[in-house]
């Protein structure tokens, strides 16, 4: 049977794809992320078996060993979901399970879900791109990998528009400082938003040069540009928490 990598969006389950959640009604077995969110794992009909692979602090599951279990899953009469928070191809490593179950020759689709990297700055009321302000948006991990090369900071600067990390808060403070020696200006503004779409959603703003020491909590999402200062939420949303 076929393997579906879906995205699960950022949290909220009306965020999720409608084909998304038929996959879910219709699936044998779900093997998900720590970071799907409540309200989406609460579609999962109660029969379906579920698989927690989520990678935590203290608890790292190798993607190999992923891998490995869908391409024995997809093997049997199952219909696998392989879920994952945002867009499966957005940081998702959803490429290397697309990669296993293709050299395993099991069938498998992709099923795009929205990626945090827009659904967050839009729950804060930031546009990633606006007439006039940001022509452009890059997204970029914020997370150092051993033996890999490390992000341009520097140059990434140069390059305009608004630039949105995710996995970054352990090293906002040296990506802040590379990012105004490579020109940015110290009062660019920033917005973070942790937990975007679910119960937990907080958003902090600041300077760029204020990043570094600002109270954000993982899994945040931080939008670096000019757009960061604005706060298009509807009217109700603004109002509800300006207290
Ligand atoms: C491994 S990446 C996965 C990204 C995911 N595939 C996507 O498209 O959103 C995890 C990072 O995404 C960001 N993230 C995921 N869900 C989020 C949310 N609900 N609010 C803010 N940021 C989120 C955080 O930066 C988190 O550390």
């Amino acid at each position: 049977m076929t393997v579906a990598l879906v995205g699960a969006g950022p949290g909220d389950p009306d965020l999720l794809t409608m084909k998304a959640a038929r996959l879910l009604a219709e699936a044998d077995i779900v093997v998900h992320d720590a970071l799907v969110g409540d309200g989406v794992m609460a579609l999962i009909p109660d029969h379906v078996e579920r698989i927690d692979v989520g990678k935590r602090v203290g608890r790292p599951i190798p993607q190999e060993m992923i891998c490995t279990l869908l391409v024995e899953l997809g093997q049997q009469d199952l219909r696998v979901v392989r879920l994952k928070g945002g867009d499966p191809f957005v940081f998702g490593r959803g490429g290397e399970e697309a990669l296993a179950l293709r050299e395993a020759g099991v069938e498998y689709e992709i099923v795009p879900g929205i990626t945090s990297s827009i659904a967050a700055p839009a729950a804060a009321g930031v546009p990633v791109t606006h007439r006039g302000v940001a022509a452009a948006f890059t997204v970029v991990t914020g997370h150092r990998r051993p033996g890999e090369p490390d992000i341009d900071w520097r140059s990434l600067a140069k390059v305009g528009g608004t630039i949105v990390v995710l996995m970054g808060v352990t090293h906002r403070g040296s990506i802040a400082a590379e990012l105004i020696a490579g020109g940015s200006a110290a009062d660019t503004p920033v917005a973070a938003i942790r937990s975007a779409t679910t119960d937990h959603e907080d958003v902090v703003r600041c300077d760029l040069a204020d990043l570094g020491h600002a109270d954000i909590e993982s899994p945040a999402t931080i939008v670096i540009g000019p757009v960061a200062a604005f706060d298009l939420r509807d009217i109700r949303t603004t109002l509800a928490t300006a207290d």
